[in-house]
């Protein structure tokens, strides 16, 4: 039995925290209810309390409740905390460090999981704030549920209702699996994101990739127990919980950075490094009659300077984005680069910046395609084959 602390937020979805209360009951969970001040408007605790069958807690200044369970205490016997409804407000104040009442005190003292399932109307959804405060409880390493789409009660249509309550029990019990460490005591390298490479202090080139498939590798990796260190090029995205992150600009500091970084017992090389640099101008380059030339060098080819590298690590995993013959030029590039396998990628489409992959995966023993998959699902399949190849005898 697990115990599930459900903080049920001022949301028109709040009726639906009854339905979620019953079906973790089913699977044989032990909920405790909060509810919020703007929860009550919607739900009384007389219904959460009778279908919970415990006590519900609505305040942080009730002398009683405060007397048998200190407050700390009540955050701390849970396995997960969920929030359902997580209302904008209430993700802003747990984003913000907020503790003004008795639901954000609980998550702000917790040291245990907490899951949140938004529900808002579309455009409190898609409001930067909003988004702002997802990023951020995300990079803490809170699970932020995706909202369903669809009609709302308050007749606009789009993303921000709460998903079914079958799926916020599926995605808790999901979060309450213990997760077996496979890669616990293994360090794994993971390079993501484009390079900049400087023409003149003002100007660089650069590629579209958005680092988000390799972000997703890293956290993957160390969600199942590998100390993960990730080379990140300039990207805006939050470090994975759990991973040491090395932020690098050109191609020549991702080398290095790499360099330092070993040794590792794995490494996957997503990043999009790029193939040239230019000579860079010491001063910024004015506007002339005519278009300067740029002259291009080679860059250091981290992925096949990592594969002979005297420290190799045992498995060396690369990346190919290709626009046309995919499968041809990643069977090609695993042997040319001397690399162990390669993730393949049709990236013509939208794939990069996009939350969406379909990858190939490219070994010595043949090649796998993989349905088009959430990249945080392309991540979880990659750390087990990983972990898989590193249980292999060598
Ligand atoms: C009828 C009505 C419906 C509301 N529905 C939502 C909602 O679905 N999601 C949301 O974020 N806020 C909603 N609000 C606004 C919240 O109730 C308000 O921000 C409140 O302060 C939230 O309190 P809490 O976050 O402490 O639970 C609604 C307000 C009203 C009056």
């Amino acid at each position: 039995m697990k115990r599930v602390l459900l903080i049920v937020g001022g949301g028109i979805a709040a009726y639906k925290a009854c339905e979620l209360i019953r079906l973790l009951r089913k699977r044989g969970h032990a909920v405790r209810c909060v509810l919020t001040e703007g929860g009550s408007h919607f739900v009384t605790p007389m219904t959460l309390a009778a279908l919970s069958e415990d006590k519900v807690y609505t305040s942080l200044w009730d002398l009683k409740d405060e007397a048998e369970m200190g407050h700390i205490q009540l955050s701390r016997e849970a396995d997960l905390v969920v929030v359902a409804p997580a209302t904008a407000d209430l993700l802003a104040r747990m984003a913000a460090g907020v503790a003004d009442d008795l639901a954000t005190t609980l998550l702000l003292a917790t040291d245990k999981p907490v899951l949140a399932a938004p529900a808002m109307n579309v455009r409190m959804w898609s409001h930067a704030a909003t988004q702002r405060n997802v990023a951020t409880l995300r990079g803490d390493g809170v699970t932020v549920l995706e909202p369903d789409e669809g009609a709302m009660a308050c007749g606009e249509y789009g993303a921000g209702r709460l998903p079914e309550p079958d799926a916020v029990a599926a995605a808790i019990d999901r979060a309450l699996a213990p997760v077996e460490r496979r890669l616990s005591g293994k360090h794994v390298l993971v390079t993501a994101g484009p390079t900049h490479e400087p023409i003149d202090p003002v100007r660089y080139l650069a590629n579209r990739s958005s680092g988000r498939q390799g972000f997703a590798i890293a956290g993957a990796l160390a969600d199942i127990g590998a100390r993960v260190t990730l080379v990140s090029g300039p990207v805006t995205l939050p470090t994975p919980s759990g991973v040491t992150r090395v932020d690098v600009e050109t191609a020549k500091q991702m080398a290095e950075a790499v360099e330092r970084a070993l040794p590792a017992d794995a490494a996957v090389m997503v990043a999009a490094v790029a193939d040239w640099r230019v000579d860079a101008a010491p001063q910024k380059v004015k506007k002339g009659s005519a278009p300067p030339a740029l002259v291009l060098t080679e860059n250091p080819d981290i992925l096949a300077g990592l594969a002979r590298h005297p420290s190799r690590p045992r498995l060396v995993v690369g990346f190919a984005a290709e626009t046309e013959q995919v499968l041809e030029y990643a069977a090609a590039k695993r042997v040319r680069k001397g690399v162990d396998w390669i993730v393949a990628n049709d990236v013509s489409g939208d794939v990069m910046g996009g939350d969406a992959n379909t990858v190939h995966l490219v070994t010595a023993n043949g090649i796998e395609s993989w349905e088009r998959l959430p990249k945080s699902t392309v991540a979880a399949r990659l750390a087990e084959r990983i972990a898989d190849a590193l249980e292999e005898p060598s």
